[in-house]
């Protein structure tokens, strides 16, 4: 298990390497609900990085109204917390998309569950995400609304695993780079469990060995 944030050198070191101990929570010592092994970013870590995130996206855009296309359902209470974080002028649009293929992973190829209520031609963009893992969902999403010929196109995500590291996608910015594990929490569901939880957890053997869902 590792963790680390992601593209300011500033605020590495003030992220453990570890998540906290099993069973119970790190800083509360509050019991973590069933079927979560420990917590591997508390709140506050995650405030901390979205403020920094959302003072990077400000200095980027000085000037400009941005439009953030938050993908759902996980990336809800990041772009919550990052409209709320920005001094520039935001607006918030949602898609929600399905992809086809294997049970456990992305296959690239998209369906629109849900699309942007508003054109975004010669708006500035930044797409939201929770987690990017193979990227496929990505790349599928950047194609699409670079499509509808945004003024910019930028892509924001909270949590990055090392698979995407691979994808040919350009990331502006990366909350924290993770190792491979499943993780649940701050919008992160496992087969719709655990998306309310205000800090990002592992889970415990038995929930993780029960199998991961492929719903976004
Ligand atoms: P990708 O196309 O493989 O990058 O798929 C990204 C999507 O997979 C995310 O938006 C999540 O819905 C889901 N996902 C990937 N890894 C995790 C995880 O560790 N926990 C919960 N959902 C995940």
């Amino acid at each position: 298990m590792s963790v680390a944030a992601g593209t300011q050198a500033a605020s590495r070191d003030s992220v453990p390497r570890h998540g906290g101990p099993a069973g119970m929570h790190p800083v509360t010592g509050v019991p973590l609900p069933e079927g979560i092994d420990r917590v591997l970013l508390t709140e506050q870590q995650i405030q901390t990085r979205i403020g920094e995130l959302a003072a990077e996206i400000d200095a980027a855009h000085q000037g400009h109204e941005i439009v953030l296309v938050a993908v759902l359902k996980g990336a809800f209470m990041v772009v919550a917390d990052l409209v709320r974080a920005l001094r520039t002028q935001a607006s918030v649009e949602f898609m929600a998309v399905s992809s086809y293929g294997a049970a456990r992973s992305s296959s690239g190829v998209v369906r629109i569950i849900k699309d942007l209520d508003r054109d975004i031609s010669g708006r500035h963009v930044v797409i939201v995400e929770d987690i990017v893992d193979s990227g496929l969902t990505l790349s599928w999403l950047v194609r699409n609304l670079k499509a509808r010929r945004p003024a910019s196109l930028e892509i924001c995500t909270l949590l990055r695993k090392p698979e995407a590291v691979k994808a040919p996608i350009p990331v502006r910015w990366v909350g924290f780079e993770l190792g491979p594990e499943f993780v649940v929490g701050y919008g992160l569901d496992y087969a719709e469990h655990f998306r309310g939880l205000p800090y990002v957890g592992l889970l415990d053997d038995a929930a993780d060995s029960a199998g991961r869902p492929s719903s976004r």
